[in-house]
């Protein structure tokens, strides 16, 4: 979904393009088109006055007219923006169909409070048979936030609605909001990277993005999210190349909505001791490990990072960081064997670049005698023993003769 502001825009011709390099690569895309500046600018062309009821616009049949006006107009200019296909752009070629049709069925909002929202409507139905067909012929599908509806009246609807419902019914992989500083922020600053519906239905129930744009689209991520959307973005188009971000890289640029699994990847507790223990038990018999008493784990146990499945801890990291190297040493990583190659290792991992660079760290580096090849693959690079932080270097088990791996942050 881009957001009616985006369409406005300086950014959307590059974000075209990088929706046609989605397509190009055969990905799917249904699009949904929000158009709320420009419906209240061609109102107040008009100098209709816009009532708003519990956030929603009431549409009365001249404000309708202002509605079929705008969205149409959006329409017509995303369809122009999909024909670019000259030979010095991106899109040479390309060649994209930009389908748009009648594929929102609306009903009205009805009579709330006393309040008649005459043509302001609801999803009722997503024409999903016909946009699969649609897809499947190589098209990109257009959405716009207006429906039609059985009685052949239509209903101005709200875009971010027609999002999450098109995603839920079309059983997407992602939904993917985009939006003009669209940035989920905690309270000191730094971008909200992952939230679970839960946690986002927190923040929703806080008063920080009440009657926002933010907080329509958090709600449609949420609730994609919730109804078998297995991943819900939001992103912010400020970022230069932001979908292909958030798409090709590990980290991605935005905030994702996720269920929760059952498996949960957070921070160890005391009451994880055991677990770990057992974990690592038999990677410490074969050498894999170096040894640890439960009484070091404990004293270290905020330093490691688990997966909990059910109970029982299957996977484990630690990060052990040297501030005024401004590095940290990753250790005692272990996936348990009956749960390998699920990207549980790559997981935990992660889980800890990102603490490590919350601390202001700007490389990790660990010691390996078996698993070069592993954090190889996670982008880690051979270094020799003169790269460790001074102190590590003094530790440094020549008998063992581990290998020294280095990754950037
Ligand atoms: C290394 C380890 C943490 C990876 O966990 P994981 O959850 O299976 O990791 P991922 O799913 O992200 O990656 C799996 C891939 O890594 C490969 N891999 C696993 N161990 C490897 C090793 N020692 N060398 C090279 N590649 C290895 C797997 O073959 C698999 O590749 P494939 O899917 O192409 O077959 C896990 O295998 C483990 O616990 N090993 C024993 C403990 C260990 O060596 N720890 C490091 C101590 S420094």
């Amino acid at each position: 979904m881009l957001s009616g502001e985006l369409l406005d825009g300086p950014r959307l011709p590059t974000l075209i393009h990088d929706l046609a390099l989605l397509n190009s690569l055969g990905i799917k895309l249904v699009l949904v088109h929000g158009a709320r500046p420009q419906i209240s600018a061609r109102l107040a062309e008009s100098d209709i006055e816009s009532t708003f009821e519990q956030h929603m616009r009431i549409t009365d049949s001249a404000a309708l007219d202002s509605v079929v006006a705008a969205v149409g107009a959006l329409r017509l200019k995303l369809e122009g923006l999909f024909s670019m296909g000259l030979a010095n752009s991106p899109m040479h070629n390309a060649s994209i169909r930009l389908i748009s049709g009648n594929f929102v069925v609306a009903k009205p909002v009805g009579v709330r409070g006393g309040f008649d929202y005459q043509h302001t409507g609801e999803v009722r139905r997503i024409d999903v048979d016909a946009i699969r067909q649609q897809l499947g012929n190589g098209n990109v599908v257009l959405l716009s936030p207006v429906g039609g509806s059985p009685t052949g009246e239509l209903f101005n609807v709200n875009a971010e609605e027609v999002a999450s419902t098109a995603a839920i019914a079309l059983g997407a992989d992602k939904l993917i909001i985009m939006g003009e500083h669209l940035r989920l922020a905690d309270p000191q600053g730094h971008l909200v990277r992952e939230l679970s519906p839960q946690q986002a239905g927190k923040l929703l129930a806080g008063d920080q993005y009440e009657n926002n744009g933010v907080d329509r689209q958090l709600t449609a991520a949420c609730h994609a999210a919730s109804n078998g959307v297995a991943r819900a973005h939001l992103l912010d188009a400020q970022v230069d190349g932001a979908l292909i971000k958030e798409l090709f890289t590990r980290d991605g640029c935005g905030t994702l909505v996720t269920r929760e699994t059952y498996e949960t990847l957070r921070g160890a507790r005391i009451e994880d001791v055991g677990g770990i223990l057992e974990l690592i038990e038999p990677l410490e018999e074969d050498g894999t490990l170096v040894r640890r008493s439960r009484e070091l784990l404990e004293n270290e146990i905020q330093r490691f990072a688990i997966i909990e499945r059910d109970g029982m801890v299957i996977a484990c990291a630690a990060l052990y960081p040297f501030p005024e190297e401004k590095t940290g040493e990753l250790a005692c990583v272990a996936v348990h064997s009956s749960y390998r190659k699920g990207e549980r290792g790559a997981q935990v991992l992660g889980y800890l670049e990102r603490r490590a660079r919350e601390q202001g760290l700007h490389s990790l580096f660990v010691l390996t005698t078996l698993t070069a090849h592993w954090f190889q693959q996670q982008g880690f690079e051979a270094a020799g023993v003169e790269a460790l932080p001074g102190a590590r270097q003094s530790l440094y088990n020549w008998q063992r003769n581990s290998k020294v791996f280095v990754k950037g942050l």
